[in-house]
């Protein structure tokens, strides 16, 4: 039997809400028919956003929601995207799929849909191929609620008061699909663009600077000589798995061997390392942490399904999601003392999506009944542990995380092995309580996926099987599973 000590009074850190954030892009079906349809559609809608989708992520508590882009971001030029439908641009999505474009969703439709969920709207500046007037205009455009020429055009088309805008990303990927840049060539332009994303009328925005692509620590030791706290709230951090390691021939989505499965795990928990070592530079810089590091895109990503456009990015989502979504989220939880934010890729259609749709039809993914799960952990405070480790198949056998709020512990614990069930104790070391109540993500066959026709495969099921006596908790982890309980 594998233990568990956990301490309810040794306080860590808060674990930020903002942790359980989504990712919305201009990618294949990920805004149109996923999220928006068009008033005129057939499909129930709310000033053309699909009611079972928002009602879906908002059920979800998405606090945070990041737009238009990834790569897109740093070719949209967001007054194209304003104004009567008819006269908008129809343009070339030159990155995904050379799809029009025909920008009926653009800045008043984003902040309409965060509304409806209820979340923060996290807006990337394009600074690839857009100037700094365009730049410093869209932040007057959303924020200034006085005379202006932007906020007057604002005005006239139909949003009389400013919106609330904090995070704002200046670029993407900028070491990529952003510009192809150097980090020190990207360093001074964060520097110039930022310096006209003003204040306006007490909107204070929290900036955000592109930050390193997965493990290269060269970029954010570069970045960070040249940007400083008073520049910049936060660097951002993409890292994907790939199963492979192979971006040609990444793995199917569903059809996977064990090996295939194991070498999805490893790659998940290589993030951190990723994180530590890049914090630990960042620490080097700014050693006050006024910095903090936001992973604005993470998730699984596989080969597309079998005749979906290549440039669309569709994948099913498997009970591997939920494990590697557990997984990346415990290693979130664990490093909530320096991570501000994380936006896993993307809410519906694409690549780890919590959502998927066809025509009117809509399914959860198990994605989604992870991040229901980990609902328990917003804000909560992050509590010390201490458990046993082993690893088996090449990989640690057990996940946890603890936090505590309202007097109130929530644990999460995965067995990401693919056959072995799992015991495991945990010692509460004195904690007083009455109640607990389980909840479960599980399937016997790890390729389990909800479809169209069979929604509940993998979902999110009461769990009893633990037993409490004298201060401790005796818990059973089926094989694969990840297993929630409120302890009070
Ligand atoms: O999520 C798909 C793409 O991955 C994003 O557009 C980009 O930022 C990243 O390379």
């Amino acid at each position: 039997m594998k233990k568990i000590t956990v301490n309810t009074s040794a306080k860590l850190s808060t674990v930020s809400k903002n942790l359980f954030g989504h990712f919305s892009e201009h990618l294949g079906r990920c805004i149109y028919e996923g999220i928006y349809v068009g008033e005129n559609s057939s499909i129930p809608n709310t000033k053309g956003i699909r009611n079972d989708v928002s009602a879906a992520l908002k059920e979800l508590e998405v606090p945070v929601l990041r737009w238009p882009g990834g790569c897109f971001a740093d070719e949209y030029h967001w007054m194209d995207g304003i104004g009567p439908k008819e006269t908008r641009k129809k343009m070339v999505n030159t990155h995904w799929g050379g799809v029009t474009e025909d920008n009926s969703f653009g800045t008043h439709e984003f902040f309409e849909l965060c509304e409806q969920i209820g979340c923060e709207p996290y807006i990337a500046g394009n600074l690839g191929s857009g100037t700094v007037q365009e730049m410093s205009q869209w932040v007057e455009y959303m924020t200034f609620g006085g005379v202006s020429p932007m906020a007057d055009l604002r005005r006239k088309n139909g949003q009389d008061k400013p919106w609330k805008l904090k995070y704002f990303g200046i670029g993407n990927e900028n070491w990529g699909c952003g510009g192809n840049m150097r980090p020190q060539y990207y360093a001074d332009l964060y520097r110039q663009y930022q310096t006209y994303c003003r204040n306006y009328d007490g909107n204070e925005l929290y900036k955000v600077a592109c930050g390193p692509n997965a493990d290269d620590y060269n970029w954010t030791e570069e970045l960070l000589k040249i940007v400083k706290p008073w520049h910049t709230k936060a660097i951002s951090l993409h890292y994907y798995t790939v199963p492979s390691g192979d971006w040609n021939h990444k793995g199917d989505a569903v059809d996977f061997t064990d090996e295939d499965y194991y070498n999805t795990i490893n790659k998940a928990l290589y993030i951190d390392e990723i994180i530590t070592r890049h914090l630990d530079i960042m620490s080097v810089y700014d050693p006050k942490h006024e910095i903090g590091l936001i992973v604005d895109e993470w998730g699984n990503w596989f080969d597309v399904e079998k005749g979906t456009n290549p440039g669309f990015l569709y994948q099913q989502n498997t009970m591997r999601d939920a494990i590697t979504a557990a997984l990346n989220l415990d290693i979130f939880i664990k490093h909530s003392d320096r991570i501000v934010m994380a936006n896993i890729a993307q809410a519906v259609n694409v690549l780890q999506s919590v959502i998927l749709t066809e025509g009117d039809k809509m399914v959860k993914t198990p994605t989604y009944h992870i991040f229901d799960m980990y609902r328990r952990h917003k804000e909560g405070e992050r509590v010390f542990t201490s458990a046993d480790s082993d690893s088996k198949e090449g990989i640690p056998s057990l996940s946890h995380s603890a936090t505590i709020k309202d007097g109130a512990l929530s644990m999460i614990l995965t067995n990401p092995l693919l056959k072995e069930e799992q015991e495991v104790e945990l010692d509460l070391c004195g904690f007083e309580f009455s109640s607990v109540e389980g909840e479960i993500v599980s399937a016997e066959d790890i390729h389990a996926h909800n479809t169209f026709e069979q929604k509940e495969n993998v979902t999110l099921k009461k769990f009893s099987d633990y037993s409490a006596d004298k201060g401790k908790l005796k818990v059973k982890l089926p094989p694969c599973s990840v297993i929630a309980l409120t302890v009070k």
